[in-house]
């Protein structure tokens, strides 16, 4: 279906500033059509060849939200020949409001419609066409009230000054007239307050009849009404009674010229939205809490192993305990990282850079080697960060602790152990490479039985469903280790 602009575009004759008035209209009127009850329809005169205009062209149509609709027909994009609207090419001709009947299809009953001249820069452009269903009878007080709102916004809508430049006063998000309506005048003074909006006040504490006063004078604290009537611009508040209750308040003023003659505000109670809204961020308290209970109880079991790995004698003893000091800390930079940021995915990044410190000052060597990063993993899920982590820390530990043991990198070259990271659409890859003495002749990753490979391989393949690959370089190219590690990442987060 074509859009408003389109329509306006091929059908009508239209300046882009007059297009974009009609379109901001079309998003704040759902409040008349709720206001009035009513169907609107919204219709152009049609481009034609010289001479007067013969037909409309619609633009836009809205139903109520609270009465059925009279219009079953989608009426956007036809045509609407001219002597079946004389009321509308009337209001065009005069620039002011036509009110009479209509009958939609021949025969059928005739309906009250209102034609509303819509200006926009002085000129009329459009004309808006209310289609009233019957009312009520006896219509109930606030339906008086809702449309005495509606007769006000009509003149505006005629005298350009509805839609609001500055603002959209209805929408999708925006409260409706069914949450509640206050009307006042120009002094600020209620003249009537739906029973939906009394509902309102009740909950900020006030009690009496509203009628007749001034908010203020019945102890509630705004700002924005005295705001919207003196700026003539339409202004949002949210009034708060105590920890429990909260009302917004989008209050709209009512303009005539250059004069604001009063101001409907309308209100809703968000006071369940505010409650729902403290319940998350108490839960997001409570699990950044937990990370960082965690990461302080994995720090107390570090230090318990090294002070016990100063009181061992034997260098096997202090070696293997200080190996699980490390690997319980690189548990606990993953909670130090959660504890700030909780949620589903971590800056793993952020997470590499402390695994790097952590390995620099955990891991003594005599030669000095350098550690470079290069690459980045982004976010990952934090049930593929902990294993990666522990992974990660023990290659890179791996590499410092036994590529240049008793090993000179040839002259004028250093040590260098360089961690590349990378994504492609459905894996992260991680690889460690070294330029030391590479693997002994008779490695084999899959027969080794030492303690660190083993996790590496348990975590990588069956916790992480990935791969992991180990290699020597060619020594003509500098020789070395690399190290390749690819972690599907779907799957592992299905899993
Ligand atoms: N980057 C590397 N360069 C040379 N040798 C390595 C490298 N990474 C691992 N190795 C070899 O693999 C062996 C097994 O490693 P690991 O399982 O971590 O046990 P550990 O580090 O306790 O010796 C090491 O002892 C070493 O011989
Ligand atoms: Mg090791």
């Amino acid at each position: 279906m074509a859009s408003l602009a389109e329509l306006a575009q091929q059908h009508a004759r239209l300046r882009d500033e007059e297009v974009e008035q009609l379109l901001r209209l079309t998003t704040s009127w759902s409040l008349l059509a709720d206001l009035s009850f009513s169907d609107m329809v919204l219709m152009a005169p049609e481009k034609h060849s010289g001479g007067e205009f013969e037909n409309f062209i619609v633009l836009a149509q809205m139903r109520p939200n609270n009465r059925a609709t009279l219009l079953a027909d989608d009426l956007v994009g036809t045509v609407q020949p001219g002597e079946e609207w004389p009321l509308s090419r009337q209001a065009v001709a005069l620039g002011r409001r036509v009110t009479g009947e209509v009958s939609l299809s021949p025969g059928s009953e005739r309906l009250p419609v209102w034609c509303i001249p819509v200006r926009s820069h002085g000129r009329v452009v459009a004309v808006l066409v209310r289609l009233q269903a019957p009312l009520r009878s006896p219509a109930s007080l606030y339906e008086h009230a809702y449309l005495e709102i509606f007769e006000e916004l009509c003149s505006m809508v005629s005298e350009g000054s509805f839609p609001y430049s500055e603002v959209d006063v209805a929408g999708p998000g925006l409260p409706r007239v069914g949450d509640g309506v206050i009307k006042m005048d120009s002094t600020g003074v209620i003249e009537f307050a739906t029973p939906n909006a009394t509902n309102a006040l009740h909950r900020l504490g006030v009690y009496q009849s509203v009628e007749g006063h001034r908010l203020d004078e019945l102890g509630l604290k705004t700002r924005s009404i005295d705001r919207a009537l003196s700026s003539g611009i339409p202004q949002v508040e949210e009034v708060d009674a105590g920890h429990e209750a909260a009302v917004q308040f989008h209050c709209v003023p009512l303009l005539r010229g250059q004069k604001t003659t009063g101001l409907f505000a309308i209100v809703r109670d968000v006071s369940d939205l505010k409650l729902l809204n403290r319940q998350v961020l108490h839960k997001e308290a409570a699990v950044r809490e937990v990370h960082h209970r965690i990461k302080n109880n994995l720090q107390t079991i570090s230090s318990l192993l090294r002070l016990q790995s100063r009181r061992s004698e034997q260098e096997e003893t202090i070696q293997a305990l200080l190996e699980a000091e490390r690997r319980v800390r690189s548990i606990s930079i993953v909670h130090e990282v959660l504890s700030r940021e909780p949620g589903g995915e971590v800056d793993f990044d952020e997470i590499v850079r402390s695994l790097v410190d952590l390995v620099e000052d955990s891991v003594l060597v005599s030669t000095s080697v350098e550690l470079q990063v290069t690459g980045s993993l982004g976010t990952l899920s934090t049930d593929l960060a902990i294993p990666f982590a522990i992974a990660l820390t023990e290659l890179l530990t791996n590499a410092v602790e036994h590529a240049f043991n008793g090993f000179r990198v040839a002259a004028g070259g250093a040590g260098v152990v360089a961690l590349e990271l990378g994504h492609d659409a459905s894996s992260a890859v991680a690889e460690v490479r070294d330029n030391g003495k590479g693997l002994p002749t008779d490695f084999s990753l899959d027969q080794s039985t030492s303690l660190g490979l083993s996790i590496v391989r348990d975590l990588v393949r069956t916790q992480l469903r990935g791969s992991i690959e180990m290699n020597s370089l060619d020594p003509s190219k500098g020789g070395g280790t690399v190290v390749r590690v690819v972690i599907p990442l779907l799957e592992a987060a299905s899993s």
